[in-house]
């Protein structure tokens, strides 16, 4: 597979580097630690290395140092669509190249190849309860897929450490296809009595869930949009991190993305997007038909904070300005349903929430991210299930934290153990005790 010699090249030259900067520059400081970041969730702290992805402030994620409009641009695209294969994506999250058609191609076919769910995996989904949340039923499904590690086995069997990059990528390349079908198999037997839809063998990743989801075009080009807007956000966020810290112990991808997968479920990470969604309607349904005005938005954004809560969709922890993940999917929207009433609906939060935010002075980032914008989407095409779109994000999540636990094992990246200290230390520390 021409993707695979590519990235052998691409770490073998990678390597050097690395391993130069540990040699001769490993004392270099890059950040100090506070009080306030070691209670706060190490927020800002620079302990972690990725190339995959890199998030600024303010102008938001680049993935492999392109913008999201320039990765757009970059990639193949389907004949006669408007985005690009997942699958080239993938190719370019992985190498950092722009693949051509024919090395897209040759990925979009082999991941045809090994993008069957197994049985046993349709079985246990079948045997847990119906209210079983989607996103357990999706880790679930990963997690039992785990007996079929390419990298336990050589492990088991005894490999040098700068082999463990090779069966680490056998393992991503047998789990993300199936990760679509696992998707929407879930979904089929959840939502729609178990009617399941086979497997289009002519259709590239993108459109074979559109597909299976039962849902018709342009469904296939949101998927894609989803699939690669989601992908990554560099490494400290939860799903990135504990992909990558699971990893860390060598445990493999199986277990690893299941972690993540977890960590993206809580309503402050992925979640956010169903807490929108059912925010919205909720909203809504308490119009008993009136027209919403940015009046009647303001008190009902004031009730939630007043009560506690956040406004889901909106704030960052990195980013300090509107997530440009939101905006490319407002562009869809424009484009694509701007008459909808949903749709106008969130364009009124957009145009309140921040000022809310802003007057009750809380919140570093009063600017929606991409949860804001996602379910809208999602509802317009037929997916009314909000609680099924988190395993939409955790599929697309899954390219961009399996590319960097494959460039960890790659770059032999080691256990990861940060220290812990105690309150008394940090008084001690504070000149108070
Ligand atoms: C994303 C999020 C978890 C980041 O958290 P963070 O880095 O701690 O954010 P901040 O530093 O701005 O938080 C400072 C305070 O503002 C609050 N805040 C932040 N965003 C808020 C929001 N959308 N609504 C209400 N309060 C908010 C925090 O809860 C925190 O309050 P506290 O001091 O009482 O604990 C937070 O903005 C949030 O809860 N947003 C809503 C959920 C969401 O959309 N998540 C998806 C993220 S992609």
């Amino acid at each position: 597979m021409k993707m695979k010699e590519v990235l052998r090249q691409k770490i073998e030259a990678h390597r050097t580097r690395t391993v130069r900067l540990l040699k001769e520059y490993g004392d270099t400081e890059i950040s100090k630690v506070t009080i306030a970041q070691a209670i706060g969730g190490a927020r800002g702290v620079r302990c972690l290395v990725t190339d995959v992805s890199y998030l600024d402030p303010f102008e938001g994620i680049r993935f492999r140092g392109r913008t999201i409009p320039e990765t757009f641009e970059a990639l193949p695209k389907v004949p006669g669509k408007e985005y690009p294969y997942v699958e080239s994506f993938f190719y370019y999250m992985m190498t950092s190249d722009i693949p051509t058609m024919e090395e897209t191609l040759e990925v979009v076919e082999e991941f045809k190849k090994r993008r069957n769910l197994p049985d046993y995996v349709k079985g246990i989904m079948r045997a847990m309860p119906k209210d079983t949340h989607p996103m357990t039923m999706f880790s679930a499904g990963i997690l039992a897929m785990q007996r079929e590690s390419v990298f336990v086995e050589k492990y088991n069997e005894g490999m040098s450490k700068f082999d463990y990059w090779e069966p680490t990528l056998e393992d991503v390349l047998n789990l993300l296809p199936k990760l679509p079908s696992l998707a929407a198999f879930i979904y089929r037997l959840k939502y729609k009595d178990d009617d399941q839809i086979a497997d289009n063998p002519e259709l590239d990743m993108g459109g074979n869930f559109a597909h299976q989801m039962g849902i018709e075009a342009p469904y296939d080009d949101v998927a894609r949009m989803y699939f690669i807007l989601h992908s990554d956000h560099e490494s400290g966020n939860v799903s990135a991190h504990t992909t990558h810290l699971v990893a860390s112990a060598l445990s493999d991808a199986y277990y690893s993305l299941s972690a993540g997968i977890n960590g993206l479920a809580g309503p402050l990470h992925g979640l956010a997007n169903q807490e929108v969604l059912s925010w919205t309607m909720k909203f809504m349904d308490g119009l008993e038909g009136k027209e919403p005005t940015e009046e009647v938005i303001k008190e009902a954004l004031w009730a939630t904070l007043n009560s506690g809560q956040v406004i889901p969709g909106y704030g960052h922890a990195v980013l300090r300005k509107t997530d440009p993940r939101y905006t490319s999917q407002r562009e869809f929207c424009l484009k694509n349903l701007p008459d909808y009433p949903l749709f106008k609906v969130i364009s009124m939060i957009y145009q309140v929430a921040p000022g809310v935010l802003e007057e009750q002075g809380k919140a570093k980032n009063p600017w929606p991210n991409v949860d804001a914008q996602s379910g809208v989407i999602q509802w317009y095409y037929g997916l009314t299930e909000w609680d099924f779109y988190t395993v939409l994000f955790g599929i697309g999540r899954a390219i961009g934290v399996l590319t960097n636990i494959t460039w960890d094992r790659a770059l032999g990246y080691p256990i990861e153990r940060p220290k812990s200290v105690t309150t008394d230390m940090l008084e001690e520390a504070a000149g108070i005790k």
